[in-house]
């Protein structure tokens, strides 16, 4: 492992002003957003949808590296370039979601463990000689009465610890990815502290399997209400507390946090965290990796249609605009100007 060239590229991807784009959809998740456009999800959509997005403006201005699915990493534009190649060109590193989803954990009703570790150093290997610089592997924590369990928590803190460890090994920067979801009725600091919890055990484990944090990316939730909640958090309190928690349970080896959007709004996604970079004095730099976030407007812009290319892509150069201001907290100042 070379710690130095890990480091430089875990540098790369949480850059002032850019943060990475996450394609990563497994096929059940994009069939379930072609399907709200209705757009069929053939492997031709697929590739002429992702293809868009790395044809954009957005990627050589504020996008660092985008996360792909299997698939994607495999798959040419319709000129023949290799989509990898469209967003090496762009200057943005690519990236590979390395899990294989989840399955139930035994013992645990309700909760999930994340699953891919067998054979992933081979798999590690052949993404590296394709292109692949960075990965991501992405654990789910669900809040409901009794759980989390200290089972679940454990089981997939050490399963992250494990496959960053062998991304490092492969010289590939792993994006650890506890994420606590905000499906539930919770409130916000029923999620601050699960949250605080994950993010410790996590840590706990990442240094047990001997991973040096300079070598990684964290992608968290940010500490905010569930959706079902009847209480909404203010763009200030989802700031404030979510730095207090990272404060806890970061360490400043660190070299970025880029959040998940996690079913937030577009606005709400950039609105949270350029309030966040408006507090400064951070030990870490703290960007986004948007999925969602990102792409609502695009898919509903392209719709499936090329005359609508264009408007998809300027939506997404859009969004990823906004988030690279709030990646410097100079979202808000920015729009008042504008107005
Ligand atoms: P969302 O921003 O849509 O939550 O997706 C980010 C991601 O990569 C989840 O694993």
């Amino acid at each position: 492992m070379n710690l130095a060239d890990l480091n430089k590229i875990a540098n790369a991807m949480v850059a002032p002003g850019r943060g990475i784009l996450a394609a990563d959809e497994s096929s059940g998740t994009i069939k379930k957003r072609f399907d709200a456009i209705g757009v069929e999800s053939t492997e031709d959509n697929r590739r002429d949808y992702r293809e868009l997005l790395f044809r954009s403006e957005a990627m050589s201005k504020n996008i660092s590296g985008v996360i792909l699915y299997d698939e994607t990493i495999w798959q040419k534009a319709k000129d023949g370039t290799p989509l990898v190649k469209l967003i090496e060109q762009a200057g943005a590193i690519p990236g590979i979601k390395v899990d294989e989803g989840t399955q139930a954990l035994p013992g645990c009703p309700n909760e999930l463990i994340t699953v891919g570790l067998d054979k992933l150093a081979e798999r590690l290997k052949k993404y590296y000689e394709q292109g692949a610089r960075f990965a991501k592997w992405r654990a789910v924590i669900d809040i409901a009465q009794g759980i989390p369990s200290y089972t679940a928590v454990r089981t997939n803190a050490h399963a992250l610890a494990r496959y960053a460890a062998l991304c490092q090994q492969a010289q590939i920067v792993p994006i650890v990815e506890p994420e606590v979801l905000m499906d539930g009725a919770h409130d916000i600091d029923r999620c601050y502290e699960v949250t605080e919890f994950v993010l410790k055990e996590t840590f706990q484990e990442l240094y047990y399997q001997k991973v040096p944090l300079e070598g990684l990316v964290l992608k968290p939730n940010m500490a905010i209400a569930g959706k079902k909640s009847a209480k909404k958090s203010s763009v200030e309190e989802v700031a404030e507390k979510t730095v207090r928690l990272l404060k806890n349970c970061v360490p400043g080896a660190v070299p970025g946090i880029a959040f998940l959007s996690g079913g937030q709004s577009d606005e709400e996604a950039t609105a949270h965290l350029d309030a966040m970079n408006k507090i400064g004095g951070l030990p870490w730099k703290l960007t986004f990796s948007y999925g969602r976030a990102l792409q609502a407007a695009p898919q509903k812009a392209w719709s499936g249609k090329s005359e609508n290319v264009a408007s998809a892509q300027r939506a997404f150069t859009h969004r990823a605009q906004m988030n690279g201001l709030a990646s410097k907290g100079e979202w808000k100042q920015a729009m008042e100007k504008a107005a």
